[in-house]
């Protein structure tokens, strides 16, 4: 029997206890040996829950049991997870965790820690809910360089999105429903303003390049400039508005940013709707591929979280090998960046002279209904070039990045 302890017992928590006495028997199997919760740390105290004999508030209890062998993390935030987390390694326990915020900052020395000890750091939840994606970037996609990373990381935004391009409603209400279907947080800043999606880039580049990729380095946009009138000009020009996390490498240069974009049908993440998630890879032998599925909820996380716990019974003692250096990788200026834009401006008698002078030939779009405007697509031209034109045009409606 191995001994786990739970930290946090809210959604993700209560899912790996849940996940665990659904599935014991083939996670018994497959693991090799039973998989037994012995304690769960939280503050509150669950009087009606089975669990209840199991809560304990202090983390000493759980770090000083030596028959805790590998020590699950959901209780979300920087502190106190690390310290729990780092106390945990220090004591020689394997740490599975499905917290963005403590791999995007500490992953790298957590894991630094966990093979100084010959332990395990593992956090497949922790980016994409129930999707495996880190376990085939660190194990199945060894044979390749990563070329680019590109994900729809953020269900909540996804949710948003794909509402106001299905029922035409504007981004307060979409947002509103998401709130009350209970996929937004009540303060929804992390998800819209894209800050959890830069984490989840942050930690897949981090893997794919094998160094520190810092998410402040980041350049991060998220979606509260989307308007329902963006949404009408991206169906006229038959595409979808994504919000895209990615990291691409170019020569010895990488790349990474959060935005929203323009995508057609043969991009591969166009399908992606709802709270679904998507992850596309491109490697320099394998080519494409794509990963999909739930990246939120209860069981599809808990489901990453136990798969890890299983990893890590099987591996008590002996460090899986991940390749993330504390290095710090130098992302590319933002500036340097090339892409097709949107732009929506106020129409005036001189617009598009104005315009044409400053982008060259562009391609005008226009919607049926929708006057006082002037639309048009760019050609490639460097974020740079898009600031300092748009500086010169003196009413700009918004500004959306083009993948076609
Ligand atoms: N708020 C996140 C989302 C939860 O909407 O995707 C999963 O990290």
């Amino acid at each position: 029997m191995i001994n786990i302890a739970v930290l946090g017992y809210g959604t993700i928590g209560s899912g790996v206890v849940e996940v665990l006495k659904t599935n014991s028997d083939s996670i018994t199997k497959r693991a090799g040996d039973s998989i037994e919760v012995k304690y769960v740390l939280d503050l509150r105290e669950f009087p009606e829950d089975p669990i209840m004999d199991k809560i304990v508030h202090d983390i000493n209890i759980i770090l000083d049991d030596p028959e805790v062998l590998i020590v699950c993390e959901h209780m979300g935030g920087v502190e106190p997870a690390y310290t729990f987390v780092k106390s945990a390694l220090l004591k020689g326990k394997s740490v599975v965790t499905s917290n963005k915020e403590l791999v995007a900052k500490h992953g790298a020395e957590l894991l630094d820690l966990a093979k100084e000890k010959g332990l395990n750091f593992l956090f497949e939840a922790s980016v994409g809910g129930g999707i495996p994606i880190i376990r085939p970037l660190n194990q199945s996609l060894t044979a390749d360089e990563i070329m680019e990373i590109t994900g729809i990381l953020n269900g909540t935004t996804n949710y948003i999105l794909s509402k106001m391009s299905e029922e035409g409603v504007d981004f307060d209400t979409a947002l509103s429903e998401a709130q009350r279907l209970g996929y937004a947080e009540r303060n929804p800043a992390a998800d819209v303003e894209g800050h959890d999606a830069c984490r989840k880039i942050a930690i897949l580049s981090s893997l794919a390049f094998g160094m520190q990729v810092d998410f402040e380095d980041i350049y991060t946009e998220g979606i509260t400039k989307v308007s329902d009138v963006d949404i009408r000009y991206a169906k006229a020009l038959n595409a979808r508005i994504k919000l895209f996390a990615s990291s691409i490498r170019e020569g010895e240069q990488v790349y990474a940013m959060v935005a929203p974009v323009m995508i057609r049908a043969n991009h591969p993440l166009y399908s992606v709707n709802n709270v679904f998630n998507g992850i596309f890879v491109k490697g320099n032998v394998i080519g494409d591929v794509m990963f999909y599925g739930s990246g939120a909820g209860k069981l599809p996380t808990a489901s990453a979280v136990v798969a890890d716990v299983v990893d890590a019974a099987k591996h008590l003692e002996k460090n899986i090998w991940t390749i993330w250096s504390s290095k710090k990788l130098e992302l590319t200026n933002v500036n340097h960046i090339q892409h097709r834009f949107f732009i929506r401006v106020k129409d005036d008698a001189k617009i598009k002279e104005q315009v044409a002078n400053l982008f060259g030939s562009v391609e005008e779009v226009k919607v049926d209904g929708i006057t006082g405007e002037y639309a048009f697509l760019t050609s490639d031209i460097t974020e740079q070039d898009l600031n300092e034109n748009k500086k010169k045009l003196s009413d700009v409606l918004s500004v959306i990045r083009v993948r076609f």
